[in-house]
């Protein structure tokens, strides 16, 4: 069935979509999927499974941020055999991002450019959606990831961050707290540790219904998003304050602003992804489950396009790998794929568990 699939995409669909525009046929591809009725769907191998943060994962591989930013497609990517996706960004007021064009692919690399800018439905419209999907009993794990509006002043990125805590937060499995985009002005100087520290203790303070540092059975786990572009001593800042807070995990990495450094030559400004991002961000899976000596979970996300980058990705110590670019070049047979791929991993290395592989080549 998943070649099926992919023989499908790779010769039909995916020579039409290339045709057009990037954004454009992200947009058709979304409104297809967003189509898709609940298709009954195969249970995965029980050694797929994994528990995080008390939560049964049925298997590791996720959608990341970005593909369906307003929770639109939810029934088509667990058809696709997904595990969880990571809804977002969710910006608490709807915004249109930046003027297009603003996406880009870069075939012979595998590759996306994006300088979206966190266009969003915004909270309200997300939420009335979510709810919808779990009234109707929808069993997808779902991540949401916030971040701020684009027009906010810096010093009330605060109350945007809190705002969707508030009205998101007690529909989501886990939240994510993207401080790494590269398109939306003054982002990533939150990942300086004080200005970290001050969201976070902002973020974290207790409010009604979420209470987070309180009591943590009262809100979902809270991972932050992490850019690739870090070095050493600034990922060691990270993972310190990271555990200082008490945050539940990292998602390594978003986009890169790398270009000659990865291979890549382009003028086009924005965030790099897909191929080119791989080597990068599983440096930075690695770097940090050696800092934290594996006790916090990562979720390892950049240029996974097939089981094997999965499986690195898995070995340097993420706990659950997210992917996107990939899914635009190889296609809605992926993540089966990879599925299949990391089973027969598992029985080479004659491991019972996809848990028992995480962080081993670290
Ligand atoms: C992204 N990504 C992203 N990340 C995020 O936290 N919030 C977002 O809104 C978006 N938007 C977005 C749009 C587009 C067009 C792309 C290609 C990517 C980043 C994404 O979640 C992921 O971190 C990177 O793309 C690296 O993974 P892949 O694409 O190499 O698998």
């Amino acid at each position: 069935m998943a070649s099926a699939i992919e023989a499908l995409y790779r010769r039909v669909l995916k020579p039409i979509l290339f045709r057009v525009e990037a954004e454009t046929a992200h947009q058709l591809a979304l409104a297809f999927l967003s189509a898709m009725p609940p298709l009954p769907i195969a249970p995965d191998p029980p050694e797929l499974g994994q528990t995080l943060w008390k939560l049964p994962f049925a298997n590791p591989v996720g959608l990341a941020a970005g593909m369906d930013k307003d929770a639109r497609a939810v029934d088509a990517w667990q058809v696709m055999g997904f595990g969880f996706a990571e809804l977002g960004t969710i910006t608490p007021r709807s915004q249109v991002g930046n003027p297009a064009p603003r996406m880009w692919r870069i075939p012979e690399h595998r590759a996306l450019i994006n300088r979206l800018g966190f266009p969003s439905e915004g909270m309200e419209a997300v939420a009335v959606r979510l709810r919808r999907l779990r009234s109707r009993g929808v069993r997808l794990r779902l991540g949401l990831n916030f971040g701020p509006n684009r027009d906010t002043p810096p010093e009330r990125v605060f109350d945007d961050y809190r705002a969707l805590m508030k009205r998101l937060a007690p529909m989501a499995d886990f939240v994510v707290i993207n401080l790494s985009s590269p398109n939306t002005p003054g982002l990533r100087g939150w990942q300086a540790p004080d200005q970290m520290g001050r969201l976070f203790g902002a973020l974290l303070a207790p409010f009604p219904g979420v209470d987070a540092r309180a009591d943590a059975s009262s809100r979902p786990p809270i991972l932050l998003k992490i850019a690739p572009d870090l070095d050493a001593s600034q990922i060691a800042s990270i993972c310190e304050v990271a555990s200082e807070m008490r945050l539940d995990g990292i998602v390594a990495t978003n986009t890169t602003l790398a270009r000659a450094a990865v291979g890549v030559r382009s003028t086009l400004e924005g965030g790099l992804s897909g191929q080119p991002l791989r080597e990068p961000a599983r440096a930075v899976i690695r770097e940090i489950y050696q800092r934290t000596r594996g006790a916090l979970p990562i979720i390892g996300v950049g240029g996974v396009a097939s089981a094997a980058d999965a499986w690195e990705h898995i070995r340097a110590g993420a706990s659950l790998v997210e992917l996107y670019t990939g899914l635009v070049y190889e296609g809605p047979g992926l993540a089966g794929a990879i599925k299949t791929g990391l089973a027969d991993f598992l029985r080479r290395e004659g491991l019972d568990s996809i848990a028992q592989a995480v962080g081993t080549a670290a």
